[in-house]
């Protein structure tokens, strides 16, 4: 009896799991409760879909999500796959044929316990139309270990806005000192928790991202569309391009830039706003160098009808004035809070003290050159950031909050025709 039980384990947890490759000892214990180890975070939020994903140690055979639309007690569930990394599971679930733009309630097993539930475990599925206003929130430079970073400062920020974005965009530099799934919980899960519970998360791998190999930590995190490298989503009536600027130097540089021409022009005419998002700056007056790789894409943005250029990378918050396809800032433009038509130019932000701030490395900015001459920054300020973007229509209105007093420390709007 004994040994047809121990068969009838191994079986079963070689059918749930896709983790037979890693070749770590299985302990799969159908009836044993489960530690939840990571709290379940969001991705992939579409009009009809939604992928939930938690991490349990490593007893845990199987996992599902009950579910509920909001305004019906009606409830589904669905069955998850497990996967072994670094001898925990991740219990990844991808809930389909939902309605679009609706709120639903979640709850999360793992062999059969109930681990989490309750009214902040809920997503909102995309809309399925274009009319549909919406927010998200950015930031880049995030989780460091304790007294390293100050993540838990704009997770806490972004719950206690006014509106709750609709889903979150990561600049880069994830995850510090390198990026590895070991430190993920501590230094980014942990702290954001709140946040990634109910709004999706998309991020971009930066240059200590790639410090440890993406494909086997930062891919194994999130589940991320096209090649999760660089890729795009829509929402509304925007269109989102992540692109992978490794080091500075472009993963896959020819192949990418092929890649984020085609997509451009996929979706010219489609969209009222193209933002594009990346770890790595082009012209900047930080203490950051200017990428050139970056500023090689220039003309494609500008010629593209790109509107925002968002990255991490610097440790501080810059806006910069709008460019045209040379990099040249326009000074027909006079008023930096307005931009009425910004056709064949895009303005990029520096978002890149989401979790940290490097005091040694940073003068005051307003005593430098560039600063003082402004001739291509609108805003700038040293201090722990995110930004919220709100579009409506055809208008845009951004805010910069300091993530220790919630205040907004810089905004703008654009309006199109
Ligand atoms: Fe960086």
């Amino acid at each position: 009896m004994k040994r047809i039980a121990l068969i009838l384990v191994i079986l079963l947890s070689f059918s749930a799991c896709k983790s037979a490759k890693e070749s770590q000892p299985e302990l799969v214990d159908l009836k044993a409760e489960p530690v939840l180890i990571r709290q379940p975070y969001l991705q992939m939020v579409r009009p009809n879909t939604v992928t939930i994903t938690w991490k349990t140690n490593a007893v845990t055979g199987h996992c599902k999500v009950v579910y509920n639309d909001l305004n019906s007690l009606e409830e589904n569930e669905v069955a998850g796959k497990l996967v072994l990394h670094e001898g925990d599971k991740f219990n990844e679930v991808v809930i389909k044929n939902l309605k679009p733009q609706t709120a639903y309630n979640y709850a999360i097993y793992s062999n059969g316990y109930l681990l989490a539930s309750g009214k902040d475990y809920f997503f909102t599925t995309a809309p399925d139309n274009k009319n549909t206003a919406f927010s998200f929130y950015a930031l880049g430079d995030i989780g460091a270990k304790e007294k390293q970073s100050f993540a838990i400062e704009p997770a806490t920020r972004i719950t206690e806005l006014g509106i709750k974005p609709d889903f979150g965009l990561g600049l880069g530099d994830i995850v510090y000192p390198k990026g590895e799934s070991k430190n993920y919980d501590n230094h980014l899960f942990k702290p954001f928790e709140k946040v990634f519970k109910n709004t999706p998360f998309y991020p971009v791998a930066g240059n200590h991202d790639w410090l440890s190999d993406p494909e086997k930590n930062f891919e194994k995190e999130w589940a991320l569309p096209d090649n999760e490298h660089y890729y795009g989503f829509s929402y509304a009536n925007a269109y989102f391009i992540g692109l992978d600027s490794r080091n500075g130097g472009f993963f896959e540089l020819e192949k990418q830039t092929k890649w984020l021409n085609k997509e451009l022009k996929k979706v010219q005419g489609k969209y009222d706003w193209i933002i594009v998002f990346l770890h790595h700056n082009g012209k900047t007056c930080t203490y950051k160098e200017n990428y050139h790789h970056v500023e090689n894409l220039y003309p494609i943005f500008a010629n593209s009808n790109v509107d925002l250029v968002l990255n991490g990378h610097a440790h501080t918050y810059e806006r910069l004035k709008p460019y045209d396809a040379s990099g040249n800032v326009d000074r027909s433009v006079t008023n930096q809070s307005e931009y009425k038509n910004l056709e064949n130019r895009f303005i990029s932000i520096t978002l890149g003290a989401g979790g940290k701030l490097n005091k040694k490395w940073f003068p005051d900015p307003f005593n430098l050159e560039h600063y003082k001459d402004g001739t291509i920054v609108a805003h700038a300020e040293h201090v722990g950031s995110f930004g919220l973007f709100e579009i409506n229509g055809k208008s845009l209105v951004f805010k910069a909050y300091n993530s220790f007093t919630g205040t907004v420390l810089d905004s703008f709007i654009i309006k199109k025709n």
